[in-house]
């Protein structure tokens, strides 16, 4: 690590994780989380609400928390990071506020990321620099995307995405249909290793050849969910015990399936040699797994950052702020928006 490199804080809201990282360069020194995750269990999703009153109070606590951790005191820092979205309109005002105030009392450039852009850059502080142009698979709650990122990671394209729900999402959605708890994808990851993932054979998604030709690196999972639903619904009205862990393991292959074949198919057609994941659901084990194994057979370097910089988190924003600080590009005017729908492809720095 060298001195000389920004000392950067990067601050995550947009969703129910309260995040607070620092870097140096592409350094991780301290990465706190607050979850507000169990207060929104019992109504089986995030409410808005909630998540911004947690993030308020939740935000003071973590700042201190990370400088300890880090071992620096706020008038170190020499820039500030910031999720500007997308996210929860609530709950993103909170980090932002946080942000530009300690830019402003502190004296230094504050940044308003892209927190799709961040979950990508993330795995540059666990395996180094990406190479130039990778593969990003972005899969998360709200998102599931791939990508051609280049250019640095400061230019990303989006080759194809979801037509309907987020790969996270049918994941919290078929867990709720299992009577697991919220979120659903820790849970099912958890309940499918002692299942069969090839027990029921459920739909894959746009996999078929003429939708695959129209739609090569596009996603669709509602037709999964659907698929899953109504097998319960059938094993049900017969009176039969439901085998949950098989239905995990087989939903779960179902959509890992997709998503790597995908993922690998992109990486070929346009030569790119290096897929990275990101995201929540990259996570998951048996997507871990999977994408590891077609990688190697495809003769394609996979990089996926370890499972807590996957999910939600401060030190993730940082990472991106520290690689915009380091090339020199202008931070953001003070007067930044939060956007709630932000593109993937939407700067805001
Ligand atoms: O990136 P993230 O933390 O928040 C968003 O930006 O959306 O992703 C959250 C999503 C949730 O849908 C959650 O169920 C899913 O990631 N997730 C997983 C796993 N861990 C988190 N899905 C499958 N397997 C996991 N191990
Ligand atoms: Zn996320």
């Amino acid at each position: 690590m060298s001195a000389s490199e920004p000392l950067v804080l990067g601050i995550e809201t947009s969703c129910d994780e309260t995040g607070v990282g620092i870097v140096r360069g592409t350094d991780l020194l301290a990465n706190e989380i607050a979850s507000s995750v169990a207060e929104h269990a019992r109504f089986g999703g995030v409410v808005p609400e909630v998540a911004s009153r947690a993030h308020l109070e939740a935000i003071g606590p973590a700042l201190q928390r990370a400088c300890v951790t880090a071992g620096i005191t706020l008038t170190d820092v020499d820039a500030v990071a910031v999720t500007a979205g997308p996210g929860l309109v609530g709950a993103l005002i909170v980090g932002v506020a946080t942000a530009k105030a300690l830019a402003v009392g502190l004296g230094v450039p504050v940044y308003g990321v892209n927190h799709l852009a961040s979950h990508v850059v993330v795995d540059e502080l666990q395996h180094g620099p990406l190479p130039d142009p990778t593969i990003g698979l972005l899969v998360s709650g709200g998102h599931s995307s791939l990508l051609l990122v280049s250019d640095d990671a400061q230019v990303i394209q989006p080759l194809g995405q979801t037509l309907d729900d987020a790969a996270g999402e049918a994941f919290d959605k078929v867990a709720r249909l299992l009577d697991l708890p919220f979120p659903g994808g820790p849970w099912i990851d958890r309940t499918a290793v002692d299942g069969d993932p090839q027990a029921i054979a459920f739909p894959r998604g746009l996999m078929n050849p003429g939708d695959r030709d129209r739609h090569p690196y596009d996603f669709s999972f509602s037709g999964l969910k659907t698929a899953v639903s109504r097998w319960l619904a059938a094993r049900a009205a017969a009176g039969e015990d439901i085998p949950i862990a098989d239905v995990a393991a087989s939903f779960q292959e179902a959509v890992v399936d997709v998503l790597t074949a995908k993922a690998v198919g992109a990486a070929r057609d346009l030569g790119v040699g290096h897929i990275v994941l990101g995201g929540g659901v990259a996570a998951n084990s048996r997507l871990r797994a999977l994408a590891q194994s077609r990688c190697e057979a495809a003769g394609i370097t996979l990089r996926v950052p370890r499972p807590a910089l996957c999910t939600d988190n401060g030190v993730m924003v940082a990472a991106l702020g520290s690689r915009l600080a380091r090339a020199g590009v202008a931070s953001s005017p003070l007067e930044f928006p939060t956007t709630s729908s932000m593109a993937v492809t939407q700067r805001v720095w």
